[in-house]
């Protein structure tokens, strides 16, 4: 197994990990170095980005790449460094092997999330990823309205919205892990999440329910907010994946073509997320 690491310049860090989760989208080990951060990402030899590749993801922010041969236990070494976590004091959301009732002190009663990233993005660590479910906490899950999760991954924001008590709760990915993940977990959770494979680059739009959850960068966004969705039309879109300085943008593409209105944004890190109301 092999352990592939880019070394970046702290002040560019956030930016060049947006760019290295595109072609890492389960995840990346970061290692604080002081001004520099250090994000790795494990793979069989020829699994892995390509090296170019990977140059062009880091881009100005790169100080350095290194390739190290990690023990066959790797797998459990990457166990050690995910850690569970808590979101707005109501949600843990953990890996199959964290304890029930997360770290010590932690105590019930959290709503708890397991989630088993495997091949597919989501852990819920990324900071995308924790502003929509900042954002969907928010939102009232009574009664019961319908959710369709773009961009599932991992089914992380879907199977939490189902842990809610929203419902029907839907999602899509282009990915064929991301799908196959997305129903293992809501299995290992109790909840059904109805996962289908969906290109939103060539499918056209989408089937829309009454929340639409979409973490997703900038340039889907965009296509999403220009494509629209077929079916229910959403009263409220939580729209993540973006940088900050992006945000203005997508909120003002949902107005213009959506009539989708900015209703919250949060931030966190680089990263922004919206909300946006009917
Ligand atoms: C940032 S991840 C979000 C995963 C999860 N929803 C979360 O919040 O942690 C974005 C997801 O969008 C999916 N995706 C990327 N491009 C896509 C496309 N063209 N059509 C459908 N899904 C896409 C990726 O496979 C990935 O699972």
């Amino acid at each position: 197994m092999i352990r592939l690491a880019v070394r970046v310049r702290r002040a560019d860090a956030e930016v060049a990990l947006a760019e290295l989760l595109e072609l890492a989208p389960s995840g990346v080990e970061e290692v604080d170095l002081g001004d520099r951060v250090e994000y790795a990402i494990y793979g069989a030899p020829g699994e892995l980005p390509e090296l170019p590749d990977l140059q062009a993801a880091a881009g100005d922010a790169l100080v350095e790449v290194l390739t190290t041969r990690v023990a066959d236990d790797w797998a459990e070494r990457w166990k050690d460094f995910h850690q569970p976590i808590e979101v707005g004091g109501r949600l843990l959301v953990r890996a199959p092997w964290h304890r029930a009732g997360g770290r010590d002190g932690v105590a019930a009663p959290l709503q708890d999330v397991v989630i088993d990233p495997g091949q597919a993005f989501g852990t819920g660590a990324h900071h995308t990823t924790r502003l929509c479910l900042q954002l969907l906490l928010a939102l009232d899950a009574e009664p019961p309205r319908g959710v369709m999760d773009v961009g599932c991954g991992s089914g992380v924001l879907a199977i939490t919205a189902a842990k809610l008590g929203f419902g029907p709760v839907a999602g899509i990915d282009h990915e064929r892990e991301s799908v196959a993940a997305t129903v293992q977990n809501a299995a290992l959770n109790g909840v059904t999440v109805q996962a289908t494979r969906h290109d939103l680059m060539h499918d056209g739009p989408t089937a829309g329910a009454p929340v639409v959850l979409a973490n997703l960068l900038r340039p889907l966004l965009l296509q999403v907010a220009a494509d629209g969705f077929t079916g229910v039309q959403p009263d409220a879109v939580i729209a993540s994946g973006l940088l900050a300085h992006e945000a203005d943008e997508v909120a003002a593409a949902f107005a213009a073509r959506q009539g989708l209105r900015e209703a919250d944004r949060r931030h966190s890190g680089e990263w922004a997320a919206l909300l946006l109301t009917r």
